[in-house]
């Protein structure tokens, strides 16, 4: 399919660079939310999908333009899966550094030895008079005790993937959408709707 215009339901300054990033040698020109003045959609669902779906089919109405959500978080094994779908409003005043020592704070209270976690990323994608199509990704990985790296966004400073030896802060996002959640996601959306696979 030929997309040269895709509206991202989102605001997120480091979800829009990684996803511009992915999408340009496609020739899609990426409009965050905002850039368009449309709203920020109220995330009221309980699942990564619902939310997404709820994004993307929102703005889509509203726009009449081809809407791609995404809709990811922090899976904590130690605490049940959280903070999950409420990893942005986990952060207070999305403050990330804040939000990532209450994380290590409420880890280490656990008392559990568990540090394994994973990201997880839904995309919706929704086009006028279409069934919206959805893709997920996930990268499994372990909370590291402490902050290392200054690339990414939220909490990426913590989150170190299987296999590497550093967390997502130490990588770039070339290499970070080679293994992450996003990408994993991304590559399925490219194949099924910008390279019709
Ligand atoms: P939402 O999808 O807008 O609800 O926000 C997802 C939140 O999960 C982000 O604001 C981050 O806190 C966190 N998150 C999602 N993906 C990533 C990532 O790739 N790196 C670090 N944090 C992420």
């Amino acid at each position: 399919m030929i997309l040269d215009k895709l509206v991202i339901a989102s605001n997120n300054q480091g979800k829009i660079v990684e996803i511009r990033q992915m999408l340009e040698p496609y020739g899609v020109e990426v409009f965050s939310a905002g850039e368009l003045g449309l709203p920020d959609v109220e995330e009221t669902e309980t699942t990564f999908e619902g939310n997404a779906r709820l994004k993307a089919d929102t703005l889509c109405r509203l726009s009449k333009l081809p809407c791609l959500a995404d809709d990811s978080g922090l899976c904590v094994n130690a605490l049940g899966g959280r903070p999950g779908v409420y990893s942005a409003r986990y952060a207070p005043d999305r403050n990330w550094v804040k939000g990532m020592e209450m994380l290590l704070a409420e880890l280490k209270a656990s008392g559990s030895d568990d540090r394994t976690a994973y990201f997880e990323c839904v995309l919706a994608f929704a086009m006028p008079n279409v069934d919206t199509k959805v893709f997920s990704g996930r990268v499994d990985g372990v909370i590291t005790k402490k902050m290392s790296g200054p690339g990414g966004f939220g909490y990426d400073p913590i989150f170190q993937p299987d296999g590497f030896d550093k967390t997502f802060g130490n990588f770039t996002a070339a290499d970070k959408a080679e293994v992450s959640h996003r990408g994993r996601a991304f590559e399925k959306f490219i194949k099924e709707v910008l390279v019709g696979e």
